[in-house]
């Protein structure tokens, strides 16, 4: 296989072809180590405390691999970057909350779902709740979210603007330089309980939906045993243990 890479490769576009193998199961197990990437500025779900990477999914992440009987290196990188990179051979896995959608389903593998959610709106008006109330306001997203979309959908809105970075997007609505900021249920559950004085506003939730790690486009033997790592520390207690940490409730899907 390595002589007919080399040979294969002496025609430029048979190389690229090539050079993109996602590692199979075997050679994963065989390391002894997923490298996984995520994205770190998305608390509670991955995030950095001072220089150490947490978060639920990252916490998840752990328990999950040492089922796997893995041990894991992290990589972080701008969300955009993350399920490109799966393309590109350069990690095994993604895990940074990402909604199964059928336009991404169509360039990765995903996972079963590890917690189910939906996209909320966040304001600092209370006169805007609902996706109703969105119809000429401007709404701050984070950039290849599946908020966009979403916020598209529901409203006649005047603007959504577009932020590299979730935590962009909230500074916009917290400086006022936007009407509202669509962001996860839970992200914005924690911005409001963290900041009881700061003025935020707790809207409706414009849609829900499954996030799933994921995996290079057919790679199904890694996203199996992903997915029967997650069913096991859903099954032994340790998953409830853990999402009791983070939300106070239990976010599997059900
Ligand atoms: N759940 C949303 C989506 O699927 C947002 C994910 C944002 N994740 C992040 N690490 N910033 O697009």
């Amino acid at each position: 296989m390595k002589l007919f890479k080399t040979l294969a490769c002496t025609a430029l576009t048979l190389c690229a072809v090539f050079s993109v193998q996602a590692r199979p199961l075997d050679e994963v197990k065989k390391s002894g180590t997923l490298i996984a990437a995520t994205e770190g500025q998305f608390a509670p779900f991955n995030y950095f405390n001072g220089t150490t990477l947490t978060g639920f999914e990252v916490e998840l992440a752990e328990l999950v691999a040492k089922k796997m009987g893995l041990k894991i290196q992290w990589k972080t990188l701008g969300f955009d970057a993350l399920l490109t990179g799966l393309r590109q051979d350069r990690w095994d896995l993604v895990i940074a909350s990402h909604g199964i959608t059928d336009e991404r389903a169509k360039a990765v593998t995903f996972t079963a779902p590890h917690y189910c959610s939906g996209g909320m709106i966040i304001t600092m008006d209370p006169a805007i709740r609902t996706g109703k109330d969105l119809a000429g306001k401007v709404v701050a997203v984070q950039t290849g979210t599946s908020y966009l979309e979403n916020v598209q959908k529901v409203s006649a809105v005047k603007e959504v603007k577009n932020f590299p970075t979730d935590v962009d997007a909230r500074s916009a609505l917290n400086s006022r330089r936007v009407d509202a900021w669509v962001t996860d249920r839970f992200v914005a559950k924690a911005v409001v309980d963290k900041n009881p004085n700061a003025g935020f506003k707790l809207g409706d939730m414009l849609f829900i939906e499954r996030i799933a790690a994921a995996v290079a486009k057919g790679n199904q033997p890694l996203a199996d045993a992903w997915s029967q790592g997650l069913a096991a520390i859903q099954a032994d207690g340790s998953y409830a243990e853990l999402s009791k940490k983070y939300f106070n409730e239990d976010v599997r899907c059900h």
